[in-house]
């Protein structure tokens, strides 16, 4: 009964009242992700009926999902957006006209038009593309056994890396460093000679930062490592970084001959 009364209120809102929301933050994604651009009506109204138009002005043809009696009309649509976009019009109220997009590409960043025609609504929101590639370094980091190392690698531009699997590999010692998504470490494929050793910076994975920090470092460690985002669609998704590790009495020696040259 409260259900009934509530829907009822929900019907007899005035559609005049109603207010088109969309996010005003951009969305900001790396190319290959999916994203949702966020509009929804406010207090909501029943828009099941309504046509819901998604376009970029910018291009052209301009639209990018045109919803219509129900469903999807593929000839209006922009051929670059074929099979890569869907709303979430099924709930009870369909306030929700949200838009997902699938695979984003870089082609993709650009200000997004939501339009209920016959309600008069319009609201726009922007969608920001990134292509970074990964960056090891072309130093080699040098350490003295014992001590820790921080391998740096990181998003050029920066991107936020907090949803990305990010892999850590020694190419001598197999299979793997570690990985890392989600603030999650995996350790279980890490090999011994890592255990309790390796860690990454994961409040800076969101400015792209994904150096990883090794502690107590051996002589073993010595070689070459790969920092890799897998999902990366960008040309270098691959990282480099030498570590070369001196063993413990140089740093003696060196403490020694600090006035000398
Ligand atoms: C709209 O639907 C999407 C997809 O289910 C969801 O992520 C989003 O939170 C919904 N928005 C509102 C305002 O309900
Ligand atoms: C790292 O070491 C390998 C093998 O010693 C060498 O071929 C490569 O050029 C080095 N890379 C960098 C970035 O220093
Ligand atoms: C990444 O974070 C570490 C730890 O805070 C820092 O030492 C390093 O300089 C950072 N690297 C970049 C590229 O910001
Ligand atoms: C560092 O590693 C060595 C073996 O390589 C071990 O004997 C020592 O206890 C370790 N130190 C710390 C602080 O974990």
């Amino acid at each position: 009964m409260k259900f009934l009364l509530l829907l009822m209120c929900l019907c007899l809102t005035d559609d005049a009242n109603s207010q088109l929301i969309c996010s005003h933050q951009p969305i900001t994604a790396l190319a290959g992700d999916d994203v949702i651009l966020q509009c929804h009506l406010e207090p909501p109204i029943s828009v099941s009926d309504e046509t819901v138009e998604w376009t970029r002005p910018d291009l052209d043809p301009k639209y990018i999902h045109f919803h219509q009696d129900g469903r999807l009309m593929f000839d209006h649509q922009n051929p670059s957006y074929y099979l890569r976009t869907r709303l979430f019009m099924d709930g009870l109220m369909k306030r929700n006209v949200s838009m997902k997009i699938f695979k984003v590409k870089v082609s993709d960043t650009g200000r997004y038009q939501c339009a209920l025609p016959s309600l008069q609504k319009e609201a726009s929101i922007q969608l920001i593309v990134a292509q970074s590639d990964v960056i090891g370094s072309d130093k080699p980091v040098t350490v003295t056994v014992g001590d820790n190392a921080i391998l740096p690698c990181h998003l050029e531009p920066p991107s936020d890396m907090r949803t990305q699997t990010v892999e850590w590999k020694h190419n001598v010692i197999k299979p793997s460093c570690m990985s890392t998504r989600n603030r999650k470490d995996y350790l279980d494929l890490q090999d011994e000679n890592f255990r309790g050793r390796t860690s990454v910076f994961h409040e800076e994975m969101i400015r792209g930062n994904i150096s990883l920090k090794l502690t107590n470092v051996t002589e073993l460690d010595a070689g070459s490592f790969t920092c890799n985002v897998p999902k990366l669609q960008s040309q270098v998704r691959r990282g480099f970084i030498n570590l070369t590790v001196e063993p413990e009495e140089s740093r003696n020696k060196g403490g020694q001959t600090d006035d000398i040259g």
